[in-house]
């Protein structure tokens, strides 16, 4: 495994390894690697002949300081796993390198951006696309792969990719879970243990308002009601938003009339945390 520090030694690599026909999986990471990034690099590592992986914590697309400044960092232990995973490349680039002085050009998605982490974390997504965007020029990918635990970047990343022809396939995989149903993060180690027993609750309200659907219902506000009161109460967090939208779009829905999704982001004392649901009426 060949770990790279400098955006020109990578973007060397990525394109001899294209000149050779070899296709490049990439899996862009911010590190703090866990069971859910892990599945994203098995996948990649089956599907293509070079597996490259980035870890960076990207400082744009936090909206707030301490957010940033608290993000769990452990390098070696990533190293560690990348390497059990088959990681051929890892880039790990410096702040200063990709972001130089008097650095002033960002991607931005329009539209889908709009709502829910966008109204809640006004700039993140800006930080996002600029940052995948560069790290697709640097790595070169013929897939890149992402997980449905961020619905909505998932959702921005597809729209950027086919808006700006860039030629990637975008891979979005299923969101692991602890067996109670806690979508797995890196920020799960900032619940204390109390908030830790209650976040459970997040998944059964997206697994209620599921069953609701299987059985019929089909009043999308009356959906993210019952979501919102068994958030309210099973835990002590504070709800940002809870939704029920069109997959594609978004959009909140009226009425659940095919494929839907259930969006919600709570937060507890120290952490704020987002997960979802694709609900069908099957
Ligand atoms: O999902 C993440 O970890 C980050 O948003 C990403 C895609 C690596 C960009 O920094």
């Amino acid at each position: 495994m060949e770990v790279l520090r400098d955006a020109a030694q990578m973007h060397r690599r990525a394109s001899a390894l294209r000149a050779e026909g070899r296709a490049i999986g990439f899996v862009p990471t911010m590190g703090y690697l866990h069971e859910g990034h892990l599945s994203l690099l098995r996948t990649a590592r089956r599907e293509n002949p070079i597996l490259a992986v980035s870890i960076f914590v990207n400082p744009t697309q936090f909206d707030r300081q301490e957010d940033l400044e608290s993000y769990p960092v452990d390098l070696e232990g990533d190293l560690a796993k990348a390497a059990a995973e088959g990681a051929d490349l890892v880039f790990v680039p410096e702040q200063k390198s990709m972001y130089p002085d008097r650095y002033g050009t960002f991607v931005e998605v329009e539209g889908l951006t709009r709502r829910w982490e966008g109204t809640y974390r006004p700039g993140h997504f800006r930080g996002v696309t600029t940052i995948v965007a560069k790290l697709f020029h640097i790595v070169k990918p013929h897939r890149a792969y992402f997980g449905q635990k961020d619905y909505q970047q998932a959702c921005v990343i597809t729209r950027m990719v086919r808006d700006l022809d860039m030629d990637i396939e975008v891979v979005v995989l299923p969101t692991v879970r602890e067996p109670d149903g806690l979508a797995m993060s890196s920020r799960n180690v900032h619940l204390t243990p109390g908030e830790r027993r209650q976040a459970p609750v997040l998944y059964r309200a997206l697994g209620w308002a599921a069953d609701q659907v299987r059985r019929g219902e089909r009043d999308a506000p009356g959906l993210a009601e019952g979501m919102r009161r068994m958030i309210q109460e099973g835990t002590t967090a504070t709800i940002d938003y809870v939704a029920v939208c069109h997959p594609g779009s978004l959009e909140p829905l009226e009425t659940v009339e095919g494929p839907a999704v259930a969006l919600l982001a709570v937060r507890f004392s120290k952490v704020r945390l987002i997960d979802n649901l694709v609900i069908d009426r099957h």
